[in-house]
């Protein structure tokens, strides 16, 4: 049983607890907050990534399909709207990636995270070289040394319950793998993250901060269509469903998306694609370019046109958590204060118990175990 100076005592501490686990991460983002808005193609523009900033996150910009005039546009757009830290996402991918990596330097971005695929290392000299920071994904800790060893300054490990493109492991497993073993940077753990019990979690395995996505699509300030915005209120953890490829000669990128009459007809066309092919009436890669094609534009359809039939709506199983419209502010206002509630019960019940609830020294070296553990354009 803990008294109400217990309570409070363990409150500041929790505060102070919290503070000190995702320190290196604030640290590296420049941020009150170690939150990430993860960059989501069409959705995180420089109204959200504003709002994310502005509200003590990490926004992220999502270039996409975009050309460089156009990210330059967004770039200066959001520099009118914060005067606080955000990053800009490319996709490693991109015809224009060098031109892309360009304007980031002439905007003076200070964070340039890299999607789709390993970039190679002159892609992350040619960053650096700009004065920004690289932060790059790794599906497996073999892929994050590597890409430490190539001068990225930060990682994000993403887990299968994560929206948009997805890898197969769960973020719970790689966390494990990962954060224990690589510690020479800062690394960020996204996919699934809808509270923040599950913050403080990531945060206790050794996580300097966290990525979120799905969480703010339905944030006030996300332009999301209206209608994109209520299939995200209405939907449960199952609805978002990872695509599935039917035959290896055919491959499909998963995709995590609301399954709906486009992630039906998908189906089909594989089926209807494989079978001409294999009755000699086209190619095996003109086979490929149509099973590629068809979710072309399907993302832009849906979060912008509101066209959610078609559309490609990519969400991570977080959906789930998403309940009804709320501002950037208060989304991240009710994370910390899940996180701190955590640690204050845990402190509180060690104060309970007569054991110091003072937050000890900030430690970014081994690990401590706590009790829990692309877009389509
Ligand atoms: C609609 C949507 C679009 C996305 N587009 C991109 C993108 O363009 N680039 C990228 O690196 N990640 C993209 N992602 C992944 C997010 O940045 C983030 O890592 C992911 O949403 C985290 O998992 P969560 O959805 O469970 O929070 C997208 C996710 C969603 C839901």
């Amino acid at each position: 049983m803990t008294d109400a100076r217990s309570d409070i005592r363990s409150d500041g501490a929790a505060r102070a607890r919290l503070d000190q686990l995702w320190a290196r991460g604030r640290d590296f983002l420049g941020t009150r907050t170690a939150i990430m808005g993860g960059a989501m193609s069409w959705v995180s523009e420089r109204h959200l990534v504003s709002a994310i900033s502005n509200a003590g996150g990490f926004g992220v910009v999502a270039c996409g399909s975009m050309p460089p005039e156009l990210l330059a546009n967004e770039i200066a757009g959001t520099k009118a709207l914060t005067a606080k830290p955000f990053g800009v996402n490319l996709i490693n991918m991109h015809p224009q990636l060098d031109q892309l990596i360009d304007v980031c330097r002439e905007q003076g971005v200070s964070h340039v995270v890299i999607a789709g695929g390993f970039p190679s290392g002159a892609t992350i000299k040619r960053i650096k070289d700009g004065g920004a920071k690289v932060m790059a994904f790794a599906p497996t800790l073999v892929s994050g040394r590597r890409m430490v060893k190539l001068g990225a300054d930060a990682l994000v490990i993403e887990g299968t319950e994560a929206g948009g493109h997805i890898g197969p492991v769960s973020t719970t497993v790689l966390a494990q793998e990962i954060l224990p073993d690589l510690r020479d940077v800062p690394v960020f753990v996204a996919g699934g993250i809808g509270r923040g019990e599950a913050i403080v979690a990531y945060l206790e395995l050794g996580a300097a901060g966290v990525q979120i996505g799905t969480r703010f699509v339905c944030a006030t300030e996300s332009i999301a269509h209206p209608r994109f915005k209520q299939v995200f209120i209405k939907a449960s953890a199952r609805d978002a469903q990872a695509s599935v490829q039917i035959d290896p000669r055919f491959p499909v990128i998963p995709v995590r998306a609301l399954a709906n009459a486009g992630s039906k007809r998908f189906m089909e066309l594989q089926r209807e694609v494989i079978a001409r092919v294999d009755r000699g009436e086209m190619s095996r890669d003109e086979g490929l370019l149509e099973i590629e094609h068809f979710w072309a534009g399907a993302l832009r359809r849906a979060v912008i046109d509101g066209d959610i039939e078609t559309g490609s709506l990519m969400a991570g199983q977080s959906v789930g958590l998403v309940t009804r419209e709320q501002p950037v502010a208060e989304i991240i206002d009710d994370l910390v204060a899940q996180a701190e509630s955590s640690l204050a019960r845990r402190i509180g019940g060690l104060a309970a118990v007569g054991q110091p609830v003072e937050p000890g020294p900030v430690e970014p070296g081994p690990v401590e175990l706590g009790p829990a553990v692309l877009g389509a354009a």
